[in-house]
């Protein structure tokens, strides 16, 4: 079976057409390369000795589209493409609107048209409401979204079951990733964040290859074990596995279904930064600053729904999320660009 990869150049989707062609799948990519580098999809080439089909384009270019999926038979779609600096959705919301809404508005358009009508899609545990108990069961509140960039996940969410709850011929798999970080073992793909980043491990990983002076820890007077935030961190492996098992139930399974994609454990920033020090012994200086506005103090899955019906649970480590980003950042200082 074919698989068509929206934003497959990305951090997340290389991995995933990775995992997808080890498992003979067909992988088709689309990506405008807005925030990519297409050398990502050539070195998963390489790691497989496979090939893959990339189209360079917008998931909003209808015509394109249509000559994807008349140029091959596609029976699922991941669709990853989307703008995801929740700072940046701030200052530019018309921007994130128009991305994340018209992308997913354009290709269930042409998936209706031409009669494949199965599709997994990148939400977040951002759609949680902040006020919930943990660990967050997919049951739990969703909505009040502090930022742009939330409320496209919480509207395609509710844009995709609206149109599975119509078309009894959908299948919608909407998956709820929380924190995504490590690489694929090789050190050959990984994320690489445009500018300075914003999440806590490529922050770590620049610091300790000598790219930025020191980490700031944000607040360590949060109500948690040392003070400081707790979050759900996954391997980006394992998180690309859980997109293999969703395919295979997405396809056998109509109608629509929520799933949570973490490993159900929270680890604090200063945790991290004491296994990223021991594992990889390296320097990681940091100083304690203000707390950042919209961040909760603590925030984990229940991971066992995914477990049941995907059959799928993450298998690796702190010590292994630890180790592959480094591994990925000292044999790719400066990403992939260069
Ligand atoms: P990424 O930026 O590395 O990948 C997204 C890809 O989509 C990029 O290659 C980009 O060039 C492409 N793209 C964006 N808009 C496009 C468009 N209109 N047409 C074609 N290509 C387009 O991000 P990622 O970390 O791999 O995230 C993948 C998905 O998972 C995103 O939807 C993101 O919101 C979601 N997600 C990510 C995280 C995370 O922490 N990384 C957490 C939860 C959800
Ligand atoms: N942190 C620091 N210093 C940094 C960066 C982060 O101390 O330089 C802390 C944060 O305060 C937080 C933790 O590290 O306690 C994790 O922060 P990230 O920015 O890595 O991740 P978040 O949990 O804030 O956000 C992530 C994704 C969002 C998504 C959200 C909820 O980046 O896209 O999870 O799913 F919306």
């Amino acid at each position: 079976m074919n698989v068509l990869v929206t934003g497959g150049a990305g951090y997340i989707g290389s991995h995933t057409c990775l995992e997808l062609l080890e498992r003979d799948y067909g992988v088709v990519v689309i990506d405008n390369l807005s925030n990519s580098n297409p050398k990502s999809l050539d070195r998963v080439q390489e790691l497989t000795g496979k090939q893959l089909k990339f189209y360079e384009g917008d998931v909003r270019d209808e015509a394109l589209l249509r000559k994807i999926f008349a140029e091959n038979e596609i029976g699922c779609v991941i669709h990853f493409a989307g703008l995801k600096a929740v700072g940046e959705s701030v200052a530019k919301p018309w921007e994130y609107y128009d991305n994340n809404l018209n992308s997913t508005l354009m290709l269930t358009k042409v998936m209706k048209e031409v009669g494949m009508k199965n599709i997994i899609f990148s939400s977040s545990a951002t759609v949680y409401t902040a006020t919930n108990e943990m660990p967050l069961r997919e049951t739990s509140a969703t909505g009040g979204c502090t930022n742009p960039y939330g409320w496209t996940k919480y509207m395609t969410e509710q844009i995709l079951s609206g149109i599975a709850f119509a078309d009894k011929a959908w299948s919608v798999c909407l998956l709820r990733y929380f924190n995504p970080i490590g690489a694929h073992e090789s050190g050959r793909i990984g994320e690489d964040p445009r500018g300075i980043p914003n999440n806590l491990m490529p922050y770590i990983t620049q610091v300790a290859v000598g790219r930025r002076e020191k980490l700031s820890v944000f607040g360590n007077d949060y109500e948690t074990h040392d003070g400081t935030g707790v979050r759900d961190y996954i391997h980006v492996v394992d998180l690309a596995k859980g997109h293999v098992a969703a395919v295979e139930y997405t396809v056998n399974h109509p109608g629509c279904e929520v799933f949570n994609l973490g490993t159900g454990t929270g680890y604090s920033v200063l945790d991290m930064v004491h296994t990223f020090r021991e594992v990889n012994q390296v320097a990681l200086p940091y100083v304690i600053t203000d707390r950042r506005p919209g961040d909760i103090a603590v925030c984990y899955a229940d991971p066992a729904k995914s477990a049941e019906l995907l059959g799928w649970k993450a298998e690796k480590n702190l010590a292994d999320m630890c180790r592959d980003s480094w591994n990925w950042q000292k044999n790719n200082p400066q990403g992939y660009g260069e």
